[in-house]
């Protein structure tokens, strides 16, 4: 059955702002919309037009679970360090409140991948990319699907797979010039983490750690099966080539 009363969990921001527009944007299926803000963001409660916007306290536990109380399916959209705890609020109101599916705000690299992190960098390993855009799409097409496959599941969602030198090399086609390549290996970027961490600059080391797990081959940051993802027929979105999408961001910003 396909979810379609939902809650979101941020009303702003990098993905909320793409993924939350694609879903009210949706007429097949319409989606009921309630966006959860922070009571005390210090900000003034955001107009989303097509959607219900609710202050929420996520640390009141009976608040959040009447707030979710007869929705089909939770998505959090709640930025990566805070999401670790807001999340497993999310999840507890959503058991109690009976809603069926939470979606926690894991779009990123496979978290659960075993590899070790001592490659070195070459630039020819190849990582796995999506635009807003296609989340967007993709996180409409898993509502729709069926349940049982979706459930429990995490989904590999790909649009373009590439390694760094394929990225410079288009650059150098569109640009007309040549580009200079500078060498990091994973080795410089785990020493910059450990210093990160001594420091107490977590989030900072948090994002190293992420850099040296997307791009230094091991794996994980590159979903090939994503690749593959189409929501048994219901993504109405199209893959671009990776020259496309960077003659796309040129025109953007004028380059080209
Ligand atoms: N930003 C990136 O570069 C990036 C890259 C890759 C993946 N992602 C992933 O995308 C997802 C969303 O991240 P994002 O960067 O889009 O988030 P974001 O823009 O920083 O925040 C999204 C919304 O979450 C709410 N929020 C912010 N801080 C919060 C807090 N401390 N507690 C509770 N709610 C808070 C805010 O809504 P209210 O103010 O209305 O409460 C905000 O509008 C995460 O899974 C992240 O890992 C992000």
């Amino acid at each position: 059955m396909v979810f379609t009363k939902l809650i979101i969990a941020g009303t702003t921001g990098y993905l909320a702002g793409h993924a939350s527009r694609a879903i009210l944007a949706s007429t097949k299926p319409k989606f009921d919309v309630t966006i959860l803000t922070r009571v005390d963001s210090g900000k003034a409660v955001a107009f989303i037009p097509g959607a219900r916007v609710v202050p929420v306290d996520y640390n009141d536990h009976n608040g959040l679970v009447k707030t979710v109380a007869g929705a089909d399916a939770i998505l959090s959209f709640i930025p990566g360090p805070s999401s670790k705890s807001i999340d497993r609020l999310l999840l507890k109101a959503a058991q109690e409140a009976g809603v069926r599916r939470i979606f926690p705000s894991e779009y990123t690299l496979d978290i659960l991948h075993p590899a070790a992190i001592t490659v070195l960098d070459s630039g020819d390993h190849y990582f796995a990319g999506c635009s807003l855009p296609f989340i967007g799409a993709a996180i409409i097409a898993v509502l729709q699907m069926d349940e049982e496959k979706t459930k429990n599941k995490r989904i590999s969602i790909t649009k373009v797979r590439a390694t760094m030198n394929q990225i410079v090399d288009i650059y150098e086609e569109l640009l007309g010039t040549k580009f200079q390549r500078a060498q990091i290996t994973s080795q410089e970027f785990l020493n910059k983490r450990n210093a990160d961490l001594a420091a107490g600059n977590a989030f900072a080391a948090l994002l190293d750690g992420i850099i040296v797990g997307e791009f230094n081959g091991c794996g994980a940051g590159d979903l090939v099966d994503g690749l593959a993802f189409d929501g048994d027929g219901l993504l109405n979105i199209k893959r671009k080539t990776l020259k496309e999408l960077t003659t796309e961001a040129l025109k953007k910003i004028g380059t080209i």
